[in-house]
């Protein structure tokens, strides 16, 4: 099993290229389902997820082709012959966000088998709502033995559009929604839509397709179904988590020094967190597609709550707090999307931090230093939190189980090299 040994205490300085979006990539994926033409995707990171979702589409009949040789960023995805319309458990057990294919499965071909997604570290992770949302529609759905079977409903030969309001703002709920509502007969609305820009991109894609599409970036989706889609061309947008990851990468080392510049970056979907690090002492200076971080004293604690975007998101919560360990000044984190995401926290302390939680609330003093230690990644951005609190503790981390961070970042570790860490991943 990979491990991840950092020697902390060195500057970073250099550029960064920022990879594709994960959570834009996997609905994007997806939707090739919807037609039978080709499909091409640029920007597309090489990870795990990535990988694990065109096994998935894979087993179905899509034809997946990389056009240039050793360059995965650049797919072509072809549904035009799919035998198999399932899931299997498999392949859905290891990544929740297999329930996507639900939506353009059920839009498309009228029937679908996907296994339910177990839960995961973070939470239960239910997906009543993607449910709820596709019997409104018209949609026979049953769960057996561990799968939800759906069809059209009784006499239908398409999904209806319908009016639905989610109970919460759920990401994934809204993209298997819109995903299904594309190829529906008649007007659906999504009420309470997420505005998450990976949502946004995904719609921008499927408008691309044919579909018809108005409330784009809000929480109301108006979509009038068309009877076919077809192919297109897009570019997957930059990973705003990833490059968050690496701002607080910067901001953790303080008086070491950063000086970053990262590429490919989308800064105006990271509102709420460039305006926390700049809070944190961090500078921050952004272009269309770059952002320019530098630090060179120690950073101060920030407080904060995570909520729906463009509020601050729940998928940096763990990086922030791994710099607010060794901020100056006390903070107070209140996580309110998930039940348990606060796993990176008992490793932390095993670091030399001095963080207490009290329900879903974490209470942090900034101490003056961490310590190397050997600590355990127990989910993505969990793992995101302790590389980063290496960067800056004193002597020798070794971070394990990090096939965790594989699953949501791309070779994270030569990026961080490449810019003066001390770091390399090691059996
Ligand atoms: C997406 O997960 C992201 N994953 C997550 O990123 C992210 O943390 C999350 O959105 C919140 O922003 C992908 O996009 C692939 P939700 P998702 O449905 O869609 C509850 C990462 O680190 N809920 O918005 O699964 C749910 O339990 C990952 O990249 C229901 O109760 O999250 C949670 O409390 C982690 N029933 C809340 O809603 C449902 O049917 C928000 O969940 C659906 C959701």
């Amino acid at each position: 099993m990979d491990k991840l040994r950092i020697l902390g205490g060195q500057a970073l300085a250099g550029e960064i290229q920022i990879a594709g979006a994960k959570n834009a990539a996997l609905p994007i994926l997806c939707a090739a389902l919807l037609t039978d033409q080709p499909v091409q995707l640029s920007n597309l990171p090489d990870l795990q997820d990535v990988r694990t979702i065109l096994k998935i589409l894979m087993q179905m009949g899509l034809k997946v082709t990389f056009p240039k040789p050793d360059d995965r960023s650049v797919v072509i995805l072809d549904a035009s012959d799919i035998h198999t319309p399932e899931a299997s458990y498999e392949l859905v057990k290891t990544m929740r966000a297999s329930i996507l294919v639900l939506g353009p499965l059920l839009a498309r071909f009228g029937r679908a088998k996907v296994s339910l997604p177990g839960g995961c570290a973070i939470g239960a992770r239910p997906v009543d709502q993607h449910i709820k949302g596709l019997k409104a529609m018209g949609a026979a759905i049953s769960i057996e033995h561990g799968y939800i079977q759906a069809s059209f409903g009784e006499g239908h030969k398409a999904l209806q559009g319908a009016k639905i309001v989610t109970d919460m703002i759920t990401v994934t709920g809204t993209e298997n929604l819109l995903m299904a509502a594309v190829l529906a007969q008649g007007k659906t609305v999504l009420e309470n839509a997420a505005r998450e820009p990976e949502v946004t991109d995904l719609a921008e894609l499927l408008v691309k397709m044919g579909a018809k599409i108005s409330g784009i970036g809000t929480d109301k989706l108006v979509i009038e179904g068309v009877a076919k889609l077809h192919g297109a061309q897009h570019a997957v947008i930059a990973d705003r988590i990833e490059t968050g990851t690496f701002m607080c990468a910067a901001a953790i080392m303080g008086e070491t020094g950063a000086d970053l510049l990262l590429k490919n970056a989308r800064p105006d979907t990271l509102d709420a967190v460039i305006e926390k690090l700049r809070e944190a002492g961090l500078s921050i200076k952004t272009g269309d597609n770059w952002i320019h971080v530098q630090i060179k004293q120690r950073p101060k604690a920030v407080s904060f709550r995570t909520s729906e975007y463009p509020a601050f998101p729940t998928d940096m919560q763990a990086q922030f707090m791994a710099m607010n360990a060794i901020a100056q000044g006390s903070s107070r984190v209140t996580e309110t999307i998930f039940e348990n995401r606060f796993m990176h926290v008992q490793e932390l302390n095993r670091l030399g931090a001095q963080i207490a939680i009290e329900g879903n609330t974490a209470m942090t003093e900034g101490v003056n230093h961490l310590s190397g230690a050997i600590v355990m990644a127990t989910d993505l951005r969990a793992s995101a939190s302790l590389v980063i609190a290496g960067l800056a503790a004193q002597g020798e981390t070794i971070v394990d189980r990090i096939y965790h961070l594989d699953r949501g970042y791309d070779r994270m570790e030569r990026k961080l090299a490449a810019v003066g860490a001390n770091i390399s991943r090691i059996q």
